[in-house]
């Protein structure tokens, strides 16, 4: 079927990008989807710091490729136990749930499922996008900046219909990343303070998570004093620019800024006996 959707043609395109326009929305062939495969309307796609640093060559991947890994859609085709209607997020990390790291915790990312992401191909190994012939590269087994998307089944998690799809679609990447890091690795405990170092999408994330928890407190560290107003009105206890939070010290410790000066901050802000806890790429 013909598709449109945002395709990154090169990588490292000089700056500002409005003007070297390293993304293009084109018509593209988007062929039927394989065994243990779906084809999903996109409904609703978010925008993650890790598609940038495809753009800027920060995460090298094969071009061209049709950027997007956080998002969600409604399941229009396939053969799997996903009913056609269903609704679904597209996750960025698929689980083959068979190799050595899908038999451990659940922490270390499953290989093939990684070796798949770095060669810009589904799980199975296949490619389904094309322009003019020529295959285009799936962006993290999901290619979400699109109008449909063929994905794995191992690629995707059904989700209640009544889940927005723009809400739906940050389980895909921010809420997993940035909430994962507090569920799974932080684990604030009552009388914790959690500080989060970097309020975009993943750290915001990762701040809603940590004020789940009872008797916790909840502190956003960013330079953006839109930032800091905005996790204010989210909740969070208390918002500082790096500077300001300098003399701050907590037991869990989140950098979700991705740059080495924001690490530099979430080690001098961690306790004696606390943890830093870097998804930040
Ligand atoms: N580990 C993973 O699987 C995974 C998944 C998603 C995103 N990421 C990475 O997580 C990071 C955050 O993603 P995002 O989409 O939320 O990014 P974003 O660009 O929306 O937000 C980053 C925030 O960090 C702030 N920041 C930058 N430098 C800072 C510093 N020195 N001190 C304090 N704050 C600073 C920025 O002002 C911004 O608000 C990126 O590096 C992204 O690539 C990793
Ligand atoms: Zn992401
Ligand atoms: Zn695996």
């Amino acid at each position: 079927m013909r598709i449109r959707g945002a395709v990154l043609e090169s990588i490292g395109a000089p700056r500002p990008y409005t003007r070297s326009r390293p993304l293009t929305v084109s018509e593209l062939d988007l062929a039927e989807p394989g065994p243990g495969e779906l084809l999903v309307r996109i409904e609703a796609a978010g925008l993650c710091h890790s598609d940038l640093s495809v753009v800027d060559g920060n995460r090298v991947r094969p071009v061209p490729m049709l950027l997007g890994h956080e998002a969600a859609g409604v399941v229009e085709s396939g053969d799997s136990d996903l009913p056609v209607g269903q609704r679904v997020v597209m996750t960025f990390l698929p689980r083959c749930g068979q190799c050595a790291a899908c038999a451990t915790d659940g922490l270390t990312p499953c290989a093939p499922g990684s070796a798949a992401n770095s060669a810009g191909t589904l799980m199975n190994g296949d490619i389904r996008l094309s322009r003019d012939g020529k295959p285009v590269f799936h962006h993290l087994g999901v290619s979400g900046f699109a109008t449909h998307a063929v994905v794995d089944r191992r690629s995707v998690v059904p989700v209640p219909a009544d889940v927005p799809a723009t809400v739906a679609s940050l389980l895909g990447c921010a809420v997993l990343t940035g909430g994962g890091a507090v569920l799974n690795v932080g684990k604030p405990q009552p009388g914790d303070t959690v500080i989060v170092v970097g309020l975009g999408g993943v750290g915001m994330a990762a701040a809603l998570t940590a004020l789940a928890h009872d008797d916790v407190r909840v502190i956003g560290v960013d330079q953006l004093s839109d930032k800091l107003d905005r996790a204010r009105a989210l909740g969070v206890h208390e918002a500082y620019t790096p500077d300001e939070a300098a003399d701050l010290k907590a037991t869990v410790v989140i950098e979700a800024a991705g740059h080495p000066a924001a690490l530099e901050t979430a080690i001098a802000l961690t306790g004696a006996g606390g943890r830093t806890i870097t998804v930040g790429l």
